[in-house]
């Protein structure tokens, strides 16, 4: 079927500008309310006031930020990774190795996501040998045997796609090669190195299913492929050979840097960017309340623009669903006017369509007074200037 008519001109009232992020007035503050993430029906409220320029804020749907570095405890296995947060669809851990693990772990429950943030290494699994860096992304599908070997620590963020696949998005019109082109892909080998492993057991593979782990012990090491064929394997991403989309002339959504997709959440690279040149362009991601998605982002390197002050490499923030977010009173002044000319940090966005769980952490994890940072934002909001 044809697709239908879609000139509609959306509904304009009190003259606001006819082209979203782009030559509103400079004593207005955009916000967008939309769904289906930034795929969906969507309006622009211009708004006289920041509109997250709260004097308090208390509740479950409270920002919160995070430091999990700073308490996460050594551990062996990434089973037993520090929890940060969850749901049916998804589940977000920190892990911090101290070293090579001694045993062999499986995922049962979806794919695994290691993010490395922290250190360099050796990734052994079914399919060979993967050597592996800071900013690496491994894509584990479910079931993949596997471990690391490292000198030193290794930190990463471990994102597991519960009951789903980890998949690549579709560029559209932007063509096969955009963002990154497949080209850039590695996967692991059955080189020397894994030939050279351990061969003699016992050998420990620790399963985890339903969350609980089963402990497999064999008299050798099940690491022992000779060759394989398929087209389902580990891969590996570097945040360096992410190649943003970007324009000129309107700031685009964070779904233009979407990485990997599953079926309920989707992550993004926010990595380094020219920032928007033309003078009527925002210079800063617009205010939203990210209607119909909990946001959370992982700051992995890098001067961060805004919040500078708060988060830094290695912390996260966690904005759900519902209460506005946007710039932080630091970051206002340069809406239209910015002194930077490239953004320089490299971030992971989690974006989940459904709400997020956080885990009982660790004393010192959450970082104090992220919320009510935002009332600095009531300095520039008129009304709030005014005696009744
Ligand atoms: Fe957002």
């Amino acid at each position: 079927m044809a697709p239908t008519w879609n000139f509609a001109r959306p509904h304009n009232e009190g003259g606001a500008t006819t082209q979203a992020h782009v030559d509103f007035a400079r004593d207005t503050y955009e916000r967008e309310i939309g769904r289906e993430g930034f795929f969906g029906a969507a309006s622009h409220v211009y708004h006289r006031n920041p509109p997250n320029a709260w004097s308090s804020i208390e509740g479950a749907a409270k920002p919160r930020a995070f430091n999990p570095a700073s308490t996460a405890t050594p551990a062996a296995s990434p089973w037993d990774a520090q929890p940060l947060m969850h749901n049916a669809h998804v589940r977000v851990r920190y892990w911090r190795a101290e070293g090579s693990m001694d045993h062999l772990v499986r995922n049962g429950d979806g794919d695994e996501l290691v993010f490395i943030h922290q250190g360099a290494g050796s990734l052994f699994c079914d399919f060979g040998h993967l050597p592996f860096e800071s900013g690496d992304y491994l894509v584990l599908p479910r079931g993949t045997m596997w471990r690391i070997e490292s000198d030193g620590p290794v930190e990463a963020l471990l994102v597991e796609s519960t009951n789903a696949s980890y998949r690549l998005p579709d560029r559209g019109m932007l063509g096969r090669h955009a963002l990154f082109d497949p080209g850039v892909l590695a996967r692991p080998e059955l080189d020397g190195a894994f030939r050279d492993q351990r061969k003699a057991g016992p050998w420990q593979v620790r399963v985890k299913r339903r969350n609980a782990q089963t402990v497999v012990t064999f008299p050798f090491n099940p690491l022992d492929a000779v060759s394989w064929k398929g087209d389902l394997y580990p891969v590996r991403l570097n945040v360096r050979d992410f190649r943003p989309v970007t324009s000129h002339r309107v700031h685009l959504p964070p779904s233009a840097h979407t990485t990997f997709l599953s079926d309920r959440f989707v992550i993004c690279t926010l990595a380094p960017r020219p920032m928007e040149s033309e003078p009527g362009a925002m210079k800063l991601p617009f205010f939203h309340s990210n209607d119909d998605y909990d946001e959370v982002v992982f700051y992995h390197r890098g001067r961060l623009r805004g919040r500078s002050a708060i988060v830094g490499e290695g912390t996260m923030t966690f904005h759900p669903s519902g209460v506005v977010h946007g710039p932080h009173p630091e970051a206002l002044p340069h809406m239209f006017e910015h002194p930077l000319k490239m953004l320089e940090s490299y971030s992971v966005m989690i974006d989940t369509r459904d709400a997020l769980e956080i885990a009982d952490l660790p004393a010192g994890t959450e970082i104090a007074g992220y919320a009510e940072s935002w009332t600095g934002s009531i300095a520039v909001a008129p009304d709030a200037q005014t005696v009744p």
